[in-house]
């Protein structure tokens, strides 16, 4: 692999340990994966944020990682925190978690990371373009990068993305090259795909497809004629959750689809298939619904005044959590939706989500829009599913 000379400084330790293990960590994956030189990038994304996944060894490394000079070289924010950092106590996160997490931030902070904790750093800043490279790590806002955006990343680990942030490079392999980016199997969508949960059911059947037919992602996608951000945000969530997709193309949508000709293997997705999709999700009676969860990926101002507007004047009987970053939470305050649906008795769950919050068993069921939310609802908290619009998550939140 072929380094510059300023890179082989930094390999030999002349700017300090944090940015030598950096280097380490990025020539060691350019290695594996056959890069032939490190690349740079204006943006990382860090996922591996919440204390309830990094536990005491991962707190360690960072805190060495900070001791020995660590500092982000470009803008890099963070993925949501186990927490809302100012509310916490209200979502019923404890004093001892509370002050771990506040060291794990606290460790970032000193890198001169951005401490905003969001999934969707891409609405507010962290907004890279058309065919820049960049080094992300939370799957579906890299799906959302590389397809809807056009920028180029792999997806990185916790590691690698804050060892890219201290040097601001990534090695040059897997999405950074033009060849790696060729769709290889055409879905043709022959379902009515309108809202959220149906987009994330999408995401589900052409996933569950993949998986099944052992078919390598990039998926060329046509028979969808619209999509809004929002749609967008869930069905790369969803798709990359269910599929391991980090790139689709999709015929009129996204900007890179019309460079290619459809791919040959062609598959069909039917009404049947989303329905399929969408019932595998929705396993929970609704009388068993004691969770209501709002925000997977997290909610855009769009998302948030509908809620506001389909909550205003009723009262929530469920624990309900509205996920968002605090940048957007900001406009919701001045636009007043927070006031509102804090008033029907819904909570703000900012900075975190309700997969990487610590509340493994606390509820029996979660009534969500979001696909990926039911995928770790069941898989790591141990709730059962409602996948629902959200008239009806709403409707369902105020059932006593
Ligand atoms: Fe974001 Fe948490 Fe969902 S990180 S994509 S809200 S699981």
């Amino acid at each position: 692999m072929h380094l510059t000379a300023e890179e082989q400084s930094l390999l030999n330790g002349e700017t300090g340990p944090a940015t030598q293990k950096a280097m380490q960590i990025l020539t060691a994956l350019g290695r594996i994966y056959g890069a032939e030189r490190l690349l740079p990038i204006r943006s990382v994304q860090i996922s591996g944020v919440s204390y309830d996944n990094l536990g005491e060894a991962g707190l360690a490394w960072l805190a060495e990682m900070a001791d020995g000079g660590g500092k982000a070289q470009v803008l890099t924010t963070l993925n949501p925190a186990g927490m809302d950092v100012e509310n916490y106590q209200a979502l019923g996160i404890s004093e001892d978690f509370a002050a771990n997490q506040r060291r794990v931030l606290k460790a970032f902070e000193t890198m001169g990371v951005v401490t905003t904790c969001s999934c969707t750093p891409y609405l507010f800043g962290n907004l890279p373009h058309f065919g820049e490279h960049i080094a992300w790590a939370e799957s579906s806002a890299v799906c959302y990068a590389n397809s809807v955006l056009g920028s180029r990343t792999n997806r990185e680990g916790g590691p690698s993305a804050l060892a890219a942030a201290l040097t601001g490079r990534t090695p040059a392999y897997g999405y950074h090259l033009d060849e790696n980016r060729v769709p290889v199997v055409h879905f043709v969508v022959e379902a009515d795909i309108q809202s959220n949960p149906d987009f994330g059911a999408l995401g589900k059947a052409i996933g569950d497809r993949l998986q099944r037919q052992g078919i390598r992602p990039v998926p060329y996608i046509s028979g969808i004629e619209e999509a809004s951000l929002e749609n967008l945000k869930s069905f790369c969530a969803s798709i990359a959750t269910y599929g391991g997709v980090a790139l689709f193309h999709l015929t009129g949508i996204t900007p890179e689809a019309a460079q290619f000709a459809p791919p040959v293997e062609t598959l069909t997705i039917t009404q049947a298939d989303l329905d399929h999709a969408r019932s595998d999700l929705t396993v929970a009676e609704p009388d068993e619904v004691d969770f209501v969860s709002l925000g997977c990926p997290h909610l855009s101002p769009r998302e948030i005044q509908r809620i506001a507007e389909l909550l205003n004047g009723r009262q929530v009987t469920k624990e309900f959590w509205i996920t968002t970053s605090r940048p957007v939470k900001g406009i919701a305050d001045r636009m007043g939706y927070t006031a509102i649906i804090e008033a029907a008795g819904a909570k703000f769950a900012t900075d975190t989500c309700c997969v990487v919050a610590p509340i493994q068993g606390r509820f029996k069921a979660l009534a969500t829009d979001s696909a990926k939310a039911c995928y770790y609802a069941a898989g790591k908290n141990g709730f059962k599913t409602y996948l629902a619009n959200y008239d009806e998550v709403i409707r369902l939140s105020q059932i006593s």
